[in-house]
Parts: C-alpha cells; sequence; structure tokens
C-alpha cells in the first residue's frame, strides 16, 4: 500500500555524486571529516565514474584538487588544458561517454593561494574586496576550458552577480552551445561546508559573507534564482539542502527549470558520525535525509552518498 501511494520517489537517475580528485597523489587520499570519501587519483576517479554509470546514477560533479605549488593569486591552472580537473574531465568522458552527465565544478577557490571563489582586488578607498567583474572574465576561461575538456555541464558555485550571462555568452561564442550551465543560485555562507574545505585542501583564511548568501533570507535567494533564470541557467540550485528545504520548496515553485540541491560535506558528516557512534541508523537516516530533499522539491539531489544510496535501493532496501 506505501509502495501504491507514495507521494515521492528516489531513483539512481536524480542523484549526482561529487567526486574530488588529486594531483600529485599515487593513491587515493581518505578525507578524515568524510569518512568513506577520498581524493582520488586520476585511475581511481575512472573507476569511480565506471561504478557510478554502472550503478544508474544521473552524473558525477567533478572538484580539482591542485598541488600547493601550483596555486596562484589568479587560479590560473584552473583553465590550464593540463591542470587537474581539465585532465580529469577528459579521463572521465573517455570512460563513461555519454552514460553519465559529467559536471565540472566551475569556480576559482579550489585553485587560488587564497582560497577565495574570485580574484582579489581594492575598492577605491584602498579596501581589499573579491572583484566581481573581473572574476567573471576568470569563469569565462574556466567554463571555455571545462567544455574544450568534455564537461557536459559546467557549474558556476562562486556567486558572483552576473556569472550565468557571462558564461553562457563565452560557451556560445566558442562553440559549445550544447554544454548546459546549472547554476548554483541560492548559495549560502554556511558553516556546513566545513569538511568540504579539508577534502579540497582550501587555503581560505575569513569567509565568504560578501558573496554567499545569508541564512537569515529567503527572498534574496528567490531573487538570484529569478535572475539565473533570466541570464540562461539551465538548472538551478539550493546549498545546501537540509537547513534550507523551505527555499529549495519555494525554488522549485518558481523554477521552469530542473531544481538541484546539494546535500553539503557538513550533512554527510553529522549522519556518518552520529552513526559511527550508535547514536542514529545509518541508512535509515541516510534515507530518510535524500528523500527528504527530493520531497522539498529538488529533481536533482548532489550527494556523497549517491553510490550508497542507489545500492541500497538496488537491494530493495530503501527503507519505506
Ligand atoms: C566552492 C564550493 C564549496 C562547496 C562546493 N563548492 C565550498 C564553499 O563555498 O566554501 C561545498 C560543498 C560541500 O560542503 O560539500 N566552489
Amino acid at each position: 500500500m506505501r509502495r501504491l501511494v507514495g507521494e515521492t520517489s528516489l531513483e539512481p537517475r536524480h542523484l549526482v555524486l561529487p567526486a574530488f580528485v588529486a594531483d600529485g597523489i599515487d593513491e587515493p587520499r581518505p578525507i578524515s571529516s568524510l569518512p568513506g570519501v577520498y581524493q582520488h587519483t586520476i585511475d581511481s576517479l575512472r573507476r569511480e565514474s565506471a561504478a557510478a554509470a554502472g550503478a544508474g546514477l544521473g552524473g558525477i560533479m567533478l572538484f580539482g584538487v591542485p598541488r600547493e605549488q601550483d596555486k596562484d593569486a589568479r587560479g590560473t591552472c584552473g583553465a590550464d588544458p593540463d591542470g587537474i580537473l581539465n585532465r580529469a574531465l577528459r579521463a572521465v568522458r573517455e570512460e563513461v561517454g555519454d552514460d553519465l552527465v559529467v559536471m565540472a565544478d566551475t569556480c576559482l577557490d579550489e585553485f587560488t593561494d587564497h582560497g577565495h571563489c574570485g580574484v582579489l582586488g581594492t575598492d577605491p578607498r584602498g579596501e581589499q574586496i573579491v572583484d566581481n567583474d573581473a572574476t567573471l572574465l576568470a569563469y569565462n576561461e574556466l567554463a571555455v576550458a571545462q567544455a574544450a575538456a568534455g564537461a557536459h555541464v559546467v557549474s558556476p558555485s562562486g556567486m558572483m552577480d552576473g556569472q550565468i550571462a557571462s558564461i553562457r555568452h563565452a560557451l556560445d561564442l566558442k562553440g559549445y552551445q550544447d554544454v548546459a550551465v546549472l547554476a548554483y543560485s541560492a548559495k549560502y555562507a554556511s558553516a556546513f561546508y566545513g569538511p568540504f574545505r579539508e577534502a579540497v585542501g582550501s587555503s581560505l583564511r575569513g569567509d565568504r559573507r560578501t558573496y554567499q548568501q545569508d541564512p537569515a533570507n529567503l527572498r534574496e535567494s528567490l531573487r538570484e534564482v529569478r535572475l539565473d533564470l533570466e541570464e540562461g541557467a539551465d538548472m538551478v540550485m539550493v546549498k545546501p539542502a537540509m537547513s534550507y528545504l523551505d527555499v529549495l520548496r519555494q525554488t522549485a515553485e518558481v523554477s521552469d527549470v530542473p531544481v538541484a540541491a546539494y546535500q553539503v560535506s557538513g550533512e554527510y558528516a553529522m549522519i556518518s558520525a552520529a552513526a559511527e557512534r550508535g547514536w542514529i541508523d545509518h541508512d535509515p537516516a541516510v534515507m530518510e535525509s535524500v528523500l527528504s530533499i527530493r520531497r522539498a522539491g529538488a529533481d536533482i539531489v548532489l550527494t556523497y552518498w549517491a553510490l550508497h544510496v542507489a545500492r541500497l535501493l538496488a537491494e530493495d532496501r530503501g527503507g519505506r
């Protein structure tokens, strides 16, 4: 009866696996704050992407982790065709072809020595700022390099104003009209990104409150969504997921393109840690958390548990 009348479904195709690939390592390196998640070598990433395709996942989202010495103030190695992320994109496309939607994180923070999502500048008073418009030019180069390396989807996550229109235009100019743009539209300045910063070896000091959303605000996020839709976003995203299910629901109501939500590193870490202590039952908690993100309005869920959830679904241990 529950199967007959269940209002929300969860299938592997709804899920996107975020994955990290690091330069200069010989074997996969565990991330201590994300148990079960690794910084991959290109080879182990190939295997992971093949597993993702085999499990019927919808996509994979790649984050590059360069060597410390390759970082600079402008994040130059992001757009380098031989940079780690672009090499990984080529390898993954070679591995999975079109069986999996291959997405790239289109942001500078992994590649800059200061860890910000954009390039720095000074305002007329001499104060240091993240220079929005100078950053757009860098994003255009990143997006074009990722498209050239085989990304089906580029995913600007830096919350700069005008980034969607700018990237869309740059891709079209170079002939990549079929490459889609997934907009991180409502991305909050969140404490739940903590483990991710370890995962990418972030150099950030300070915070991102001048460009990411204030957790107090909903209306402002809906405006960000609206602007990204006007600028040509093919998909919009809300992030994090669990503390922002209201934002997700309202985004789903106004969006006429597919809506994604990102179950971020801190969400994964919390459930994992509680389960490790025996304080929570791991698999049912995971399934409930992902299902509730779907119920709130996400067509697509990015989750580090994507493969695990697919396995539970295949074993009919969906928990309902
Ligand atoms: C920035 C980026 C972040 C995450 C994805 N892209 C971190 C940040 O904004 O500081 C966080 C993802 C997670 O916590 O799982 N490009």
